[in-house]
């Protein structure tokens, strides 16, 4: 059975397409859920895509996501990098290891983002890139779990 991965994104990304394309760009997260899906299958994984503009249930898929046995998650937990202490409690609870992911390079932004909760107990981080962090990340741990 192929290696499951959880994606989770959290608000306002369900807009993406049409919210501020000059910095998130055009692709809606159907479009990258797509992308993802296209590369999981080349790289022998399975994701699982999910968006919410709620906080609770991110905490909620941190935990399913270690419950279902996925071998790790890429979040992109939007404005909640910054704000969430509660995120960063669900991922300190859960082993499964979480990638954190930005279209946008919020560190060079303005000064909310300049700082991630999420980004102490990341595995790693990949910002900056558009859709391609998506990539990136799940390339990054497609490498890790043939190394493993
Ligand atoms: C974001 C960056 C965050 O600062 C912002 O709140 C988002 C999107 C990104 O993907 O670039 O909603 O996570």
């Amino acid at each position: 059975m192929a290696d499951l991965i959880y994606v989770l994104n959290g608000p306002n990304l369900n807009l993406l397409g049409t919210r501020e394309p000059d910095i998130y760009g055009a692709d809606t997260l159907d479009d990258i859920a797509g992308m993802l899906e296209d590369r999981a299958r080349e790289l022998g994984l399975e994701v699982e895509v999910r968006q919410s503009n709620h906080e609770g249930h991110l905490v909620d898929w941190l935990h399913e996501a270690q419950a279902e046995g996925a071998r790790a998650v890429l979040l992109n937990a939007a404005a909640f990098t910054h704000t969430s202490v509660a995120l960063l409690d669900a991922i300190k609870a859960i082993r499964t290891p979480v990638i954190e992911v930005h279209l946008s390079n919020p560190f060079a932004r303005d000064e909310v983002r300049r700082h991630s909760l999420v980004a102490d107990l990341a595995l790693g981080i990949v910002a900056g890139f558009g859709p391609q962090s998506y990539l990136l990340g799940l390339r990054a741990l497609a490498a890790r779990l043939t190394d493993a």
